[in-house]
């Protein structure tokens, strides 16, 4: 819940690569806000790291984690969360980040992200044996998701983190 006086809570959405936790970083730091990598409070809350979370015990139970660490949030503000790419997928997650505050999504061009992604140290299903074609059916699939956004704002190259982060927060204080 936000007052009237502050600014609301921002949860950035987007797909692998699309810069959310570089571009929170700088909406933290012109804004004053608080920075929660949500990928990073899986990885402290569950004691490890998210390919050995996908690798030991598999993606439905990251998905539960992923929905408790969110679940921790509520009630946070002056807050920025970066959310890991798939957090759309489940509804109970739409109804916690729409509470949370406002969700925007960094969109970014499929071939952009390829080249950003490379061979996706890290990030488990961007490493499947299908290669690109397999990521870039999930990127698909999920962009409808992605665009239930309130807000959507481009991320390419163009734009430095810093300036794609200053045009978050004129369109927020412009509403
Ligand atoms: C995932 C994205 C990752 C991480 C996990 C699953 C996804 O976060 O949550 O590997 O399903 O798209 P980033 O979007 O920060 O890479």
């Amino acid at each position: 819940m936000c007052r009237a006086s502050e600014p609301p809570n921002i949860v950035l959405i987007g797909f692998m690569g699309a810069g959310k936790t570089t571009v929170g970083q700088e909406l933290a730091r012109l804004g004053g806000f608080r920075l929660v990598d949500l990928d990073a409070l899986i990885e402290e809350r569950a004691g490890r790291s998210i390919p050995e979370i996908f690798a030991r015990q598999g993606e439905e139970t990251f998905r539960d984690l992923e929905s408790e660490a969110l679940r921790t949030l509520a009630g946070a503000r002056r807050t920025v969360v970066a959310t890991g790419g798939g957090i759309v997928g489940r509804e109970e997650n739409w109804t916690m980040m729409r509470r949370l505050g406002k969700v925007i999504y960094l969109r970014v061009r499929p071939q952009t992200l390829r080249a950003r992604l490379g061979a996706g140290e890290g990030r488990p299903l961007a490493r499947r044996p299908g290669g690109w074609t397999e990521t870039a059916r999930l990127l698909e699939r999920r962009i409808p998701l992605y665009e239930q956004a309130d807000l959507i704002v481009d991320n390419e190259k163009g734009g430095s983190p810093r300036e794609v982060a200053r045009l978050i927060l004129q369109k927020l204080s412009e509403e």
